[in-house]
C-alpha cells in the first residue's frame, strides 16, 4: 500500500514537546503538554532499550471495528513512531497493540484468536510488550478474562482514556506487573494529539464522541460513554491543518453525526458545521459518518444538494424494515417515516448512493417483520448494504428479550437478504457505466500490475491503467465496463 510515512503533529504539539523537553516533572494538568511529557519520557525509555539489545524497537497497532477506531489507531501510531518505535506492519514486533470491537460477539472472539497466536512471537521475543484498548476493555468480563487467562498481558486501556496512552505506556514500560486502567467516563477532549495517517491524502476527523440513543441491542453507548461534540474551531482548524498537510478528502465521524453540536456552549447543527467545512480551501471532498435517520435534517439535504465538496454518499442505517420491531429497536422512526425520508433525499439528489446496515434475527422477528425488510431494501435500492447476524450483547435491553431467533431461521433470512441486497447493488452500481466522473486515486491495484484504484464521489471503486504518482490525485475517468461492485475505466 502506498502509505504514509511521516507523523503530523500540529505546530502547537511540536511547541508543546520542546517545552516538555525543559521540564523536570510532568504538569499535573491532564492535557496534551503532559502527553508531550511522556512522549519524551517514553521516547528516552525506548532509546534506553535500543542501546541494551543494539537495534531498532518495533511496534504494531492491529485495528477492529469501525472508522472510529482507524481514526483512534491512527493516533496511537503517531504516538508510538514519536516514542521512537519503528512501525511493523507484522505482529512480530517489540510492541503489539490490539485495538478492539466488541459490537458484535464475533469481533470479541477474533481477539481472543489473534490474542492466542501471538504465542509463537512471545516465545521468540521475551521482551515482548502485547497491549489492549478500545472498546471491548470497556466491558468488566473481558478485563476480568484478560487478567485471569491473558497474564502476559503488559498494557490495557478503554475509551475514555486513549488520549493518556503516552503516560500509560510509560507506565507499563516501567512496570513488572501488568498496567491496567480503565475508567467509566471522563470528559475531556484532549486536541492537538499527533496521529500517523494511513493514507497522505485523506483522513477521518472525529467531530464527536459517544452516542446517547441506547438502541436496545446496541453496546456503543455503553462502552463510548455519553455523546459529546468538539467545538467548531478545533474541528475547523484540525482539518486547515490537515489540508496544509496534503489532506485533499474527510470522513466526518460520529456514532450519530446528526445530532452534532447539541451540548456545546454555542449550539451548533451539523449543517452549520458542514457549511464552515465546505469553505476550506484546498479541501475537496467531504464524507461523513454515521447519520441516524431519525435526526437528519432538511437543512442538511438543503445544504448537500448545494455542496460543490460533500459527495454524492450517504449511509442511512435502517436496520429493519418492520416498524413494529423498529420501535423496540428504540429506533424512533417507521418504515414510512424512512422511506419518506430517502424520497426527499432523492428528489434533492437524483445521483445520490444510499448504503445502510440491517441487522437479521432481532429478538422476536417473524417471517412478516423480516418480509418488510426485504420490501425497504426494494423500495430504496440501496447501492450497497452491510448485513448482520443479530449478536446479543450482555447489558443491552434486546440481550433479555424474550424470543431470541434460532440460528436457522437466521441463516434463511440472512441468505436471502444478502442475495437481494447483492443483486440490488450490481444493479445499482452499474448506472454510472460510460460516465466520466472524478475519482480520487488511493493506491496501485495489488492484484494486476500497471493499475491504479480510486473512488467516485458516490463511494465506487475503479480500477484504470495509470502511474502511481497519480495517488492523492482528483482525476477524471471514464467508467467503461461495471464488473459487479466496482468498474474497469480509463482516463481522460
Ligand atoms: N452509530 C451507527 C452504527 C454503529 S454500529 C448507527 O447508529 O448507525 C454499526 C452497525 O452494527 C449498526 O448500524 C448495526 O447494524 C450493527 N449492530 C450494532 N449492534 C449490533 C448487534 N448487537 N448485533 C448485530 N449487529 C449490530
Ligand atoms: Fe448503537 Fe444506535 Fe448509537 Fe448507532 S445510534 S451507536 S446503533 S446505540
Ligand atoms: Fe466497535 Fe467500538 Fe466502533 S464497539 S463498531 S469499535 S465504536
Amino acid at each position: 500500500m502506498i502509505r504514509n510515512t511521516a507523523v503530523f503533529e500540529s505546530e502547537e504539539f511540536r511547541q508543546m514537546l520542546t517545552l516538555a523537553q525543559t521540564m523536570e516533572e510532568p504538569p499535573q494538568q491532564d492535557g496534551s503538554l503532559r502527553q508531550a511529557w511522556f512522549i519524551s519520557r517514553a521516547h528516552e525509555l525506548v532509546s534506553e532499550k535500543e542501546k541494551q539489545l543494539g537495534r531498532k524497537l518495533t511496534a504494531c497497532v492491529v485495528t477492529f471495528g469501525c472508522q472510529m477506531n482507524e481514526r483512534d489507531s491512527e493516533k496511537l501510531r503517531g504516538i508510538l513512531r514519536l516514542a521512537g518505535y519503528e512501525e511493523s506492519e507484522s505482529e512480530d514486533a517489540d510492541f503489539v497493540l490490539y485495538n478492539t470491537c466488541t459490537v458484535r460477539e464475533n469481533a470479541n472472539v477474533r481477539v481472543y484468536g489473534r490474542l492466542g497466536a501471538l504465542s509463537v512471537y512471545r516465545r521468540k521475543n521475551p521482551e515482548m510488550v502485547i497491549g489492549l484498548c478500545g472498546c471491548m476493555m470497556q466491558e468488566k468480563d473481558v478485563v476480568e478474562k484478560i487478567r485471569r487467562d491473558y497474564r502476559y498481558v503488559r498494557l490495557v486501556f478503554g475509551t475514555h482514556n486513549l488520549h493518556r496512552f503516552a503516560e500509560l505506556l510509560v507506565a507499563s514500560l516501567m512496570s513488572d506487573s501488568p498496567v491496567i486502567d480503565v475508567v467509566d467516563k471522563d470528559d475531556s477532549i484532549v486536541e492537538n494529539l499527533p496521529a500517523e495517517r494511513t493514507y497522505p491524502f485523506k483522513s477521518g476527523v472525529n467531530i464527536m464522541f459517544g452516542c446517547n440513543n441506547f438502541c436496545s441491542y446496541c453496546i456503543v453507548p455503553y462502552v463510548r460513554g455519553r455523546e459529546k461534540s468538539r467545538e467548531p474551531k478545533e474541528i475547523l482548524r484540525e482539518i486547515e491543518q490537515l489540508v496544509a498537510d496534503g489532506v485533499v478528502e474527510v470522513m466526518l465521524l460520529g456514532q450519530n453525526v446528526n445530532s452534532y453540536g447539541k451540548g456545546l456552549s454555542e449550539p451548533v447543527t451539523f449543517a452549520q458545521l458542514l457549511q464552515e467545512v465546505e469553505k476550506i480551501e484546498g479541501l475537496e471532498r467531504i464524507r461523513f459518518m454515521t447519520s441516524h435517520p431519525k435526526d437528519l435534517s432538511d437543512d442538511l439535504i438543503e445544504v448537500m444538494a448545494h455542496s460543490r465538496k460533500i459527495c454524492r454518499h450517504l449511509h442511512l442505517p435502517v436496520q429493519s424494515g418492520s416498524s413494529r420491531l423498529l420501535k423496540i429497536m428504540n429506533r424512533h422512526y417507521t418504515k414510512e417515516s424512512y422511506l419518506a425520508l430517502v424520497d426527499r433525499l432523492k428528489a434533492a439528489m437524483p445521483d445520490l448512493s444510499l448504503s445502510t446496515d440491517i441487522i437479521v434475527g432481532f429478538p422476536g422477528e417473524t417471517e412478516e417483520d423480516f418480509l418488510e425488510t426485504m420490501d425497504i431494501v426494494r423500495q430504496v435500492e440501496y447501492d450497497s448494504a452491510f448485513t448482520f447476524i443479530y449478536s446479543k450483547r450482555t447489558g443491552t435491553p434486546a440481550a433479555s428479550m424474550p424470543d431470541q431467533i434460532s440460528e436457522e431461521v437466521i441463516k434463511d433470512r440472512f441468505d436471502r437478504l444478502l442475495k437481494e441486497v447483492q443483486r440490488i447493488g450490481r444493479q445499482r452500481s452499474s448506472r454510472f457505466e460510460g460516465q466520466i466522473l472524478p475519482v480520487l486515486v488511493e493506491d496501485r491495484n495489488r492484484q494486476e500490475a500497471g493499475l491504479m484504484t480510486g473512488r467516485t464521489p458516490h463511494n465506487l471503486v475503479v480500477h484504470f491503467p495509470g502511474d502511481e504518482d497519480l495517488a492523492g490525485k482528483i482525476v477524471d475517468v471514464r467508467l467503461n465496463e461495471a464488473r459487479g461492485f466496482y468498474y474497469m475505466g480509463e482516463r481522460v
